[in-house]
């Protein structure tokens, strides 16, 4: 049996564990994990872990927000994923209300389909709940969008949803299987202490993270899981930043509330006295990074298992970009550069710093996302049935991130100076090589929208 490509002798990963092994390769899909595979191309692995490609379920790409757009778009964002061993991203179509949310799907769908060159799926942007919504949630579901997004904030961009409405929304979607996520801070609570905050008093962008304390996330959290606990359906957190939010959420789930929680590597490695440099605005993301102390929890909640997503929410505005703050805190372009380094990061300062392990890491990255997001055993695992996305990663490789090694087209990174030991150095999406020793060589157009289905059993 001749396979089109065998991935040869490089340690395969799962949850479940390790495993040295060929992966043959059949079109587009893993057909046999053996020894000795025959292959037409066969790519040597030895002594490199053979990875499951990673998923961020979290992306923005050239989105229109806060008087601009962000910078990578779905062709430059794909290929930094693929460069990051990134094989499909979860971007957002987000209602601009009164069209309808399939509107935003269909035109997101126009920008991203030509442009992309891994494979991805769309979070539906739920910014207005009415009888609409209520008859547009089977269609979005059955267009492959059976995840949705409300804010809690963001009254401003007209994209804040109340607590009825996300107490409706959470209900509907439970109907059908499917999910509603929240970006959980305290609308008003913000406005009041952004009201009271001298932003002179403080060096650089500091007043970001004096406005926006913790139990402005804390108090949104406890408030959607409440909701989502009557309500009787599923509940993810995007972007969690504080440890107080992953108590919160362990507790909840002790009790059987089925929410779901995601942080990011900014959130686990950066801390708020990077706001007071004189670039803190380039950190400027919300919910804003945080505490030292918040980091140790958040780490110690995916080691046991709260926690059960890493995702980035790439959102890149670059430095003329970020100067359109001017000094005002409330105008920062809220939003980073971020799927590239994600795997590498979790790698060196979760796996080799002996926070989290390597079946923990592919969790996180790879199975946990794919089975929350209505993908699985498609993404997320290398067994025969899959798609063949792997990432060939060469443990002992050391880099030093800086921008000039990276992809992405922002002129800083917010993990500039980190020296990483361990990077993706050839990537393959659906049996496409699309990163070769660490050179790219896929094609805009060649990644592929993805129907997810519903996560979740529809109730009865
Ligand atoms: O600051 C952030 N997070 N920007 C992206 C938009 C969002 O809220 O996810
Ligand atoms: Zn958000």
């Amino acid at each position: 049996m001749r396979y089109d490509i065998v991935i040869r002798g490089g340690e395969v990963v799962s949850t479940r564990g390790r495993l040295v092994a060929d992966v043959g390769i059949r079109g587009e899909t893993v057909a046999a994990l053996g020894t000795d595979l025959d292959g037409t191309e066969v790519i040597d692995a030895t002594g490199k872990l053979v990875l499951p490609g990673a998923l961020d379920v979290h992306t923005h790409f050239q989105l229109p927000f806060c008087g601009t757009r962000s910078a990578d778009d779905f062709f430059n964002g794909s290929k930094a994923a693929a460069l990051g061993g990134v094989t499909t991203f979860i971007d957002f179509a987000i209602q601009a209300k009164p069209a309808s949310v399939m509107d935003a799907v269909r035109a997101r769908r126009e920008e991203a389909d030509p442009k992309v060159c891994v494979d991805y799926g769309l979070h539906a942007g739920i910014t207005e709940w009415n009888a609409d919504r209520v008859r547009e949630i089977p269609e979005l579901i059955a267009a492959g969008c059976p995840t949705f997004k409300m804010f809690m904030i963001y009254k401003a961009q007209n994209w804040q949803s109340n607590d009825g409405d996300l107490f409706a929304a959470i209900r509907e979607a439970r109907r059908y299987g499917g999910m509603v996520g929240v970006h959980a801070e305290n609308n008003d609570l913000i406005e009041r202490l952004q009201a009271e905050t001298d932003a002179a008093a403080y060096p650089g962008c500091y007043a970001h993270a004096v406005s926006r304390p913790a139990v402005t996330e804390t108090e949104a959290i406890a408030r959607a899981i409440h909701l989502a606990e009557a309500a009787g359906g599923a509940l993810y957190i995007f972007h969690m930043s504080t440890g107080a939010a992953a108590d919160i959420v362990r507790a909840a789930r002790q009790r059987g509330v089925n929410v779901h929680a995601e942080t990011g590597p900014h959130y686990l490695l950066l801390d708020d006295e990077l706001f007071k440099r004189p670039d803190g605005h380039h950190f400027g993301t919300c919910p804003p990074i945080r505490k030292k102390a918040d980091q140790e929890t958040l780490w110690a909640r995916l080691a046991d298992g709260t926690v059960e997503v890493s995702a980035t929410d790439t959102c890149t505005f670059d430095s003329r970009q970020k100067a359109m703050w001017g000094g005002d805190y409330r105008k920062i372009p809220f939003g980073m550069p971020g799927i590239e380094t994600m795997v590498p990061l979790l790698y060196t300062t979760g796996v080799r710093a002996g926070r989290i392990s390597l079946e923990q890491m592919v969790g996180m990255v790879c199975e946990n996302p794919a089975k929350l997001f209505g993908l699985w055993p498609r993404k997320g695992v290398l067994q025969p049935g899959s798609d063949a996305d792997l990432a060939i990663f060469d443990p002992e490789l050391p880099v030093t991130i800086t921008p000039s090694v990276l992809a992405t087209c922002c002129d800083y990174s917010p993990f500039e100076g980190t020296a990483v030991r361990g990077w993706p150095v050839t990537t393959l999406v659906r049996g496409r090589v699309v990163v070769r020793d660490r050179g790219f060589c896929g094609e805009p157009g060649t990644g592929r929208f993805l129907r997810r289905n519903p996560p979740f059993a529809p109730a009865a």
